[in-house]
């Protein structure tokens, strides 16, 4: 191995340029190698030439540890395999990605991704006869055999200083106060920003829920003169009849903010409540990355090359029993780590008293 290459794929998040740090580090002073840096996630490979840069420990100042974003930048649009060009056909352009990464004159590649980026990047180093190294990073936490992805931890420090933000407001104004946040098709950030900020009431895809059992958490906490009531909704949860309400991915448009009104509404209608709804939205991948996030994101970033230096493939670094590991990248493609409604986290919820709506 002479020269490697990392690129950062799919929405960003808190922490990446912290992994991208630790990988240049170790390459460079472990291994010798050179690190070239791929712009832009896959759109860099498309680029001719293509958009790189070497990159040294010199770029990589006290500051960006700190940073969230991703310096190389990233993209999630467009699925190179069945790629939506302008003009509306859809093509496949994997051919003129490999051609990329075989410009780039690189030995192997490591990819900071979730899995449905990971699974993309897997099928084009195939194609190139490139090993791939995976780096989970997401602030949803739904990549299989990792406890944790990179990310997740500020996404959840974020939804939960929004928690705090919004119970003293909620409190002065006798209101009940909802907030929409991120996830994908998980509820991991909802059900952990909801118990450590303290919510009444959490939505969760997983689970599904009852409005009457929402409305008779509000009388509970009334009869306890509980004047206020904060309420957290995954962006994924759907209406009581399944109607994905306001979460509409069609031609690459992605609509949020739905269902949290709808949950509002609901909740106005049933019990007279004042309610305001808060949609967090983007502002969960952007806070400045957490310890949790950059140490977790130094030790997959050190992990990832010393498994390119042992020559493996197709895998993952994971964190799994209090340690770093690899494992098979066909053993997390497809397969989304939802929140496990008898695990854990469900069963302290329940515990202390939150509604999650059944
Ligand atoms: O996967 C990360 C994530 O932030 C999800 O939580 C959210 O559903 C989606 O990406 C938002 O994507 P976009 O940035 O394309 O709106």
């Amino acid at each position: 191995i002479k020269r490697i290459g990392v690129l950062t794929s799919g929405g960003d998040c808190a922490g990446l340029n912290a992994i991208i740090r630790a990988v240049v580090q170790r390459a460079v002073d472990e291994y010798g190698w050179h690190v070239v840096g791929i712009h832009k996630g896959t759109a860099g490979l498309l680029s001719r030439p293509v958009e790189a840069e070497t990159l040294d420990l010199s770029r990589f100042d006290g500051a960006l540890l700190r940073r969230a974003g991703t310096v190389l930048g990233t993209t999630n649009k467009g699925d190179p395999f069945a790629f939506p060009m302008p003009d509306g056909r859809v093509v496949d352009r994997s051919d003129e990605i490999v051609e990329g990464l075989k410009e780039l004159g690189i030995d192997a590649l490591i990819g900071i991704g979730g899995d449905g980026s990971l699974a993309i990047l897997e099928r084009l180093c195939k194609q190139a006869g490139l090993p791939l190294i995976g780096i989970p990073k997401t602030i949803d936490n739904d990549v299989a055999r990792t406890e944790v992805a990179v990310g997740y931890s500020t996404a959840v420090e974020v939804a939960t200083d929004a928690l705090d933000h919004l119970q003293p407001t909620a409190a002065s104004h006798d209101r009940v106060m909802v907030l929409e946040v991120m996830g994908r098709d998980a509820g991991h950030i909802a059900l952990s920003a909801g118990i450590a900020g303290g919510a009444d009431i959490i939505l969760i895809p997983e689970i599904p829920w009852d409005p009457d059992s929402l409305a008779r958490k509000i009388e509970d906490l009334r009869r306890q003169d509980r004047n206020f009531a904060l309420v957290v909704v995954a962006e994924a949860v759907r209406r009581e009849d399944g109607d994905p309400v306001g979460r509409t991915r069609e031609g690459g448009k992605v609509l949020y903010g739905g269902i949290g009104h709808y949950v509002g509404e609901r909740l106005g209608e049933m019990t007279g409540a004042e309610v305001r709804v808060t949609v967090l939205g983007h502002v969960q991948r952007g806070g400045t990355p957490v310890a949790r996030d950059r140490l977790i994101a130094s030790i997959f970033g050190v992990h990832a090359v010393d498994l390119v230096a042992q020559g493996q493939d197709s895998m993952m670094v994971a964190w799994e029993g209090r340690s770093v590991t690899g494992v098979p990248l066909s053993q997390i493609i497809d397969q989304p780590h939802q929140v496990d409604p008898q695990g854990a986290l469900v069963k302290a919820a329940r515990g202390l008293g939150i509604c999650l709506g059944d």
